[in-house]
């Protein structure tokens, strides 16, 4: 017996998508009326795994585990009956009710904190891209300008600028708006100061990239330095909805035009990304200065089957390259293309890009 109402179980089980689901941890391929790929309960390469999106249940024909989404999800997080349902739940806005006043009021407690440490994200992009046209943004406008990044591609990425001092942001989200700061904390937008006295911001003086996640939530921040100050790009710390492991640069504006054109390009940097897309190739991702990894790779492979990597001509590139490319083989026969662009003369995308122009750049 599950502590969870009736109605919210069944509200998953309609909405909650097998495929949707399955597909971001194993590399689907259609096959007559179902999907089929490598079963991830056991061994071996056969595509055995078959996912139906008619009655949407999983089934595995060599090792014979299957069922519906809330199982497909215990099996695979490990985790119990409430904690998939509530899972589910969550991530498709389904009311969560509880038989149980006192646990009723924690789920929803829970609910709306996650809510408003996204609202509160949002804001910050918001007040981000505003500073830009202060003042004291100006620098942050003219370093722009250098890298020949026009304003309606700024307006596209949302890009904006945190202001120096220490208490811009603060200011802002606490003392205007409101907004309690343990959930700006949360959000890894502000620090509390040693020995209790109040918070400070995070970014500051800094080129903000909001960072968002597949479905073009802003879940977090790369924020490059205007000069030679360390680091050179300062990341959001890992939040809840913020991993970067999990997350790939430009995707939400990538999505569409990878999945028509059947291709990925990824690249190593934020501002390959955003050169390319002004560019007009608009199926370019970055992942968020760690290599690809599986998970992103899977991501990309749901949108399409082919996957041009193209990082940077040195030998951290090449070795990542590498990396990668045994990664995608390891997933077996799937007709999956990797493929790996060399840039010569030791430049990255954007660097050739501003010398050679696109169409050099897709030969
Ligand atoms: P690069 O050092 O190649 O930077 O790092 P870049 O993209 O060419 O930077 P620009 O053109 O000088 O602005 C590649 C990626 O690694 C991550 C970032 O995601 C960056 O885009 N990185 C790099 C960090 O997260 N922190 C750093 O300090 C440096
Ligand atoms: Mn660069």
């Amino acid at each position: 017996m599950s502590a969870l109402d009736p109605r919210t179980i069944d509200g998953v089980r309609q909405k909650a998508d097998i495929f949707e689901l399955v597909s971001e941890r194993v590399v689907l391929r259609k096959t007559g009326k179902d999907f089929r790929g490598q079963c991830p309960f056991h061994q071996g390469k056969s595509l055995s795994f078959s996912v139906n999106t008619t009655n949407n249940f999983y089934k595995c024909f060599s090792c014979g585990v299957g069922g519906d989404s809330i199982n497909f999800l215990m099996r695979i997080d490990q985790c119990s009956y409430t904690d998939a349902v509530l899972t589910l739940a969550r991530r498709y806005n389904i009311p969560v009710m509880a038989q149980e006043p006192a646990q009723r009021a924690e789920f929803t407690r829970q609910l709306a904190q996650e809510q408003q440490i996204l609202e509160v994200l949002q804001q910050a992009a918001l007040f981000y891209r505003h500073s830009l046209d202060t003042p004291t943004g100006q620098t942050a406008q003219e370093y722009l300008k250098r890298r020949g990044i026009t304003s309606e591609t700024q307006a596209q990425f949302q890009i904006g600028y945190a202001p120096p001092g220490w208490n811009a942001l603060v200011t802002h989200l606490l003392d205007r708006k409101r907004y309690p700061a343990p959930i700006v904390e949360a959000a890894g937008l502000i620090r509390a100061r040693q020995g209790g006295g109040g918070y400070y911001d995070y970014f500051r003086n800094r080129l903000m990239l909001p960072i968002a996640d597949g479905r073009g939530r802003v879940v977090g921040f790369g924020a490059r330095a205007l000069g030679e100050e360390q680091p050179k790009y300062l990341n959001s710390p890992e939040t809840e909805f913020f991993e970067k492991s999990k997350l790939l640069y430009g995707l939400d504006r990538a999505r569409n035009a990878i999945a028509k054109q059947d291709l990925a390009i990824v690249v190593e940097g934020y501002f390959d990304v955003i050169s390319l897309h002004q560019w007009g190739v608009t199926h370019a991702v970055a992942a968020l200065g760690t290599a690809l990894g599986e998970y992103q790779v899977k991501q990309l492979l749901r949108l399409s089957p082919r996957v041009v990597l193209n990082f940077d001509a040195d030998q951290a590139g090449e070795k990542a390259a590498e990396r990668a490319v045994e990664y995608f083989k390891q997933l077996g026969n799937l007709g999956i293309q990797p493929r790996v662009l060399h840039i010569p003369e030791g430049k990255d995308p954007d660097e050739y890009l501003q010398t050679h122009g696109a169409d050099r750049y897709l030969d």
